[in-house]
């Protein structure tokens, strides 16, 4: 057993958070300057399944068999154990460093299991393919969070921009441009868990309308993806704007949230909108390489918790350096 390394990047939903849980298509981008590592080192004198693990930041340091059945790193070891056929894993030290914000609609847990699953295959000498990584993560994914499309495993395991549709292969999303993005953080947790099903009581309750909002982003999703490829930027803003109203429109939106996409507009972004679940959770803001630092400051200064720069390259996956 040699020691393995593997590294997953965060992640924010371009268009179609929430209509993708009801089949509407959805493009979610790599944030590679946020990420998980997780690095394994075999042990020498102690028994197997002695696996021991630290994360300063979910302020875990504990071996696995003292976790409690519902600790999430717990449960993905024991799904890969079940996925890949293994009893027994021999002694190791398992690290977990993350800079990706937890609750706040990065793919923070997603990039946890897949650069788990990633480097503790690998230790185990098995190499696994993105496609399983992703199907292995999502199962994990389904115990946290409900329901969930499967948008945050696949781009995070993929590591490229890609339009996904629940049950379909996923398509990459072919950049002709680099996309400059400012993200910038509430501070307020997002809880996906709940936040989704509170839109699916109201859609349960009214839905026509819901429906409605829906269809017009799933419209909204497919001329993105031309823009984008076309790196027409200025309408990739003009619907990041529109999509962000029908965000309103369906509950999932905030005081803080509207505050950091007005801001970030008068700054000089193209378009601006909250990404992920909501209520909480960060903005993204579609910028050029110009006005990147104005709208930065901007945010920082109006509410933002954080804000920061991403490029995703026009190459995608390959040359970009995680984080
Ligand atoms: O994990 P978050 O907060 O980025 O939300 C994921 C996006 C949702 O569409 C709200 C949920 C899902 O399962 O796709």
């Amino acid at each position: 057993m040699t020691n393995s390394l593997s590294v997953a990047p965060g992640k924010v939903i371009l268009f179609g958070e929430h209509a993708v849980v009801y089949g509407r298509p959805a493009i979610a981008l790599p944030i590679n300057e946020i990420c998980v590592r997780v690095g394994v080192s075999p042990v020498i004198n102690r028994p197997v399944d002695s696996v021991h693990l630290t994360s300063s930041q979910i302020g875990l340091n504990s071996y696995l068999d003292e976790l409690s059945a519902h600790d999430p790193v717990k449960q993905i070891v024991q799904i890969l154990k079940t996925e890949l056929s293994i009893s027994h894993i021999p002694a190791c030290e398992i690290k977990i460093v993350s800079t990706i914000p937890l609750s706040s609609g990065f793919g923070s847990g997603a990039a946890v299991s897949v650069a788990l699953i990633r480097a503790l295959a690998n230790f185990l000498g098995i190499t696994l393919s993105d496609s399983r990584v992703s199907d292995i993560a999502h199962k994990m994914e389904r115990i946290h969070h409900g329901n969930p499309s499967g948008i945050d495993n696949t781009v995070i395991a993929f590591e490229k921009p890609i339009l996904f549709e629940k049950g379909k292969p996923f398509e990459t999303i072919l950049l002709s441009k680099a996309v400059h993005l400012v993200v910038a953080g509430t501070g307020t947790r997002s809880d996906t868990k709940v936040v989704v099903s509170e839109v699916r009581e109201r859609w349960l309750q009214n839905g026509l309308k819901y429906e409605k909002l829906f269809d017009e982003i799933a419209n909204l999703v497919r001329l993105g993806r031309s823009h984008l490829e076309r790196g027409n930027h200025d309408e990739v803003g003009i619907l990041m704007n529109k999509n962000h109203e029908f965000l309103q429109q369906m509950g999932v939106s905030s005081d803080k949230l509207d505050r950091l996409v007005m801001t970030a507009r008068d700054a000089g972004a193209l378009g601006a909108k909250l990404s992920g679940a909501g209520k909480g959770g960060n903005v993204i803001a579609l910028v050029t390489p110009k006005s990147s630092s104005r709208v930065i400051t901007a945010m920082k200064k109006e509410c933002a918790q954080f804000a920061f720069q991403s490029i995703i390259q026009v190459s995608g996956r390959g040359d970009d350096v995680l984080c």
